[in-house]
């Protein structure tokens, strides 16, 4: 397992702290070598969808890996036109059949459909009660979309799945999720390279003589997240993952917090489009 860490989430399963982002990666040779390269690297997390259109992919790298299969952990996610009570257990059936698994560890709810998230929820419990899933979480949920699948159902996801860098640092989300013990994962850690040169970020990244890519992910993961960074090139899968021997100071983490400007790369749940995205 090298040197990967592990999380335990509400429902007691543990999660590899730093898994392979997947989404934008191309299905094909593209995605199954990314996948391929970052289990050699030492990942045992990745994290696909049904949007993304490459989990038979990651499939097929997951099966030729030289590593069994209850040694990785496989997020997929459930997409919003299969929203829905019957047709979310028929979209986790062909999640499965595509990734050529049995189980899935950890099935997400992509984005909160209104009208159809609560009836998506009530699938999930089901699927996990089949063994379908291991686990079962959200992602892209506010506090009050969390708030209501609580009161409504009383299974509290394991995970919500959100934008999370210091330049988009959601602090009242990290700590309403670390008082119900929901863990959060970082998507777009990187800020999907739009900051990169960023003076404040090449600073820091100098005085620790790590790369600006190695100093996003440490801060998240010292912030107590799961971390999701992607990328499809052999060398920054590398070195992505070389962040279990060094830790930022406390001043340097403090510094990093105050380069928050709510800077939303991808979707932003606070302000949904007025469509549904499908
Ligand atoms: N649930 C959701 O709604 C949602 C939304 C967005 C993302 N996600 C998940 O989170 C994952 C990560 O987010 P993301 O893909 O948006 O962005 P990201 O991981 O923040 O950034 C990816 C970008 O950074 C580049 N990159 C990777 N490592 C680098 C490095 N060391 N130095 C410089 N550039 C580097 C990648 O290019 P190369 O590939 O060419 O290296 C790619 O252009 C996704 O892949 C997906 O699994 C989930």
């Amino acid at each position: 397992m090298g040197n990967q860490l592990f999380l335990t989430m509400n429902d007691g399963h543990k999660i590899p702290v730093v898994g392979l982002g997947t989404w934008k990666s191309e299905p094909g040779d593209s995605t199954y070598n990314a996948v391929l390269n970052s289990i050699k690297a030492g990942y045992r997390h990745i994290d696909t969808a049904r949007a993304y259109d490459n989990e038979s992919d990651v499939g097929r790298a997951v099966k030729d890996a030289d590593i069994d299969r209850k040694d990785l952990f496989i997020t997929t996610k459930l997409w919003n036109k299969d929203q829905g009570y019957n047709t979310a257990i028929e979209a986790c059936e062909k999640s499965l059949a595509r990734l050529d698994c049995d189980y899935i560890d950890l099935y997400l709810i992509h984005w909160p459909l209104k009208d159809k998230r609560n009836e998506s929820w009530r699938a999930f419990i089901e699927l996990q009660k089949r063994g379908l899933c291991k686990s079962i979480g959200v992602s892209n949920f506010t506090i009050a979309n969390l708030v209501e699948l609580e009161d409504k159902f009383g299974v509290i996801p394991a995970v919500n799945q959100v934008e999370f860098h210091p330049y988009h640092y959601q602090k009242d989300l990290l700590e309403y999720c670390n008082s119900k013990n929901i863990i959060i994962e970082a998507y777009s850690p990187l800020v999907h390279a739009k900051r990169m040169d960023e003076e404040r970020l090449v600073a820091i990244s100098g005085e620790m003589d790590k790369t600006p890519a190695q100093i996003l992910i440490r801060w998240a993961m010292q912030r107590g997240m799961i971390v999701l960074p992607k990328s499809v090139n052999e060398n920054r899968i590398v070195e992505n993952f070389a962040v279990f021997d060094f830790e930022i100071s406390d001043s340097l983490m403090k510094r990093l917090d105050d380069l928050d400007e709510t800077f939303v790369t991808c979707w932003d749940p606070n302000n949904p489009p007025p469509y549904a995205p499908v």
